[in-house]
């Protein structure tokens, strides 16, 4: 095989109240990268499409091109060339995890072009880079959810602990994507550095309840569980209409919603797919009162994470 074409999909980050340690995949959106052989050694970006011209063509200065050259030379295979087309099929900045799908998708084909030296879960460290570039922060959060797939949790950074939740929970979820940009550096920025003793314990309640909950499943305390009193509250003065959009989410019969990862992006949880598709159109509305037109994507939660795609995809 000379070439691969992969899908890595978008994730939603923290889940409400798991700041840096929850996070999902989404089937819908992702991002979708080709990786071919080169004589050439190292990496080049020899194309994006669906970033405006925005992300760098200098593979050290993308996500895709940074978790490639860290797994090359991990694996010590610095004498081999890749041309990398990025596909970028999410909006940049959006809170939808969109460079860790490019690392993600990045790392995973390489890894597959050269026969699987590692298991995929030892990927992780290598878009992690990526993300580390990205913002600031070698957060795991969504990197972790785009690579194994499902609802993941990020344990512990050092060392680096990652489990994936197994939840028979049937879930539907909505990303409400409004047409403003948040960048994560700033929205890392602004968070204090001291949580009081009291929102620890709410939030540390709230964190073992939905997990609790998604492994029961109990819908119920899912739904009490999706708050977040630490990150939210301060994060929530980046998204205009963001208490608007999170009440109609509510009234629309969503189990819950929040930031998804460092927004503008909201997520919520619904039971079935009607009811998502009620809540983003809710939410769509609520933006719209101030005239903030936004994006819709519906879908389950993905459990696959990353997958080849074939030539009728
Ligand atoms: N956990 C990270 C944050 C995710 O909220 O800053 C960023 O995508």
């Amino acid at each position: 095989m000379n070439s691969i074409r992969v899908f890595a999909p978008a994730t939603v980050a923290n889940v409400a109240c798991g700041f840096d340690i929850f996070g999902f995949a989404v089937d819908n959106p992702g991002d979708e990268l080709t990786l071919t052989f080169s004589d050439e050694p190292g990496v080049r970006i020899k194309d994006i499409t669906g970033d405006g011209g925005r992300l760098s063509r200098d593979a050290s200065k993308n996500t895709a091109g940074i978790a490639i050259q860290s797994f090359l030379k991990f694996i010590r295979r610095q004498e081999v060339g890749f041309d990398v087309v990025l596909h970028k099929k999410m909006p940049l900045g959006s809170g939808l995890g969109s460079s860790a799908a490019s690392a993600v998708a990045g790392v995973f084909a390489a890894n597959e072009l050269l026969g699987r030296p590692l298991p995929t879960i030892n990927l992780l460290p290598f878009a992690m880079e990526g993300e580390r570039f990205a913002s600031g922060s070698a957060h795991a959060d969504n990197v972790g959810p785009s690579l194994l797939g499902g609802f993941v949790v990020i344990r512990s950074y050092q060392p680096l602990d990652v489990i994936r939740i197994d939840t028979k929970a049937q879930l539907f979820c909505t990303l409400v994507h409004p047409d403003i940009e948040v960048n994560t550096k700033d929205a890392r920025f602004i968070l204090k550095n001291e949580v009081s003793l009291k929102n620890t314990i709410t939030q540390m309640g709230n964190v073992a309840g939905l997990i609790a909950g998604l492994m029961t499943p109990d819908y119920e305390l899912i739904s009490r569980s999706l708050v977040d009193v630490i990150i939210e509250p301060v994060r929530a003065i980046l998204i205009p209409e963001f208490n608007e959009a999170k009440k109609a989410a509510r009234d629309a019969g969503a189990l819950g919603c929040s930031i998804s990862g460092s927004g503008p992006s909201m997520f919520a949880w619904s039971r079935d797919a009607q009811t998502a598709e009620k809540v983003g159109e809710a939410m769509q509305q609520a933006f719209l009162s101030v005239g903030i037109t936004s994006e819709t994507y519906v879908s389950q939660i993905n459990q696959q994470g990353p997958r080849v795609l074939t030539d009728a995809e």
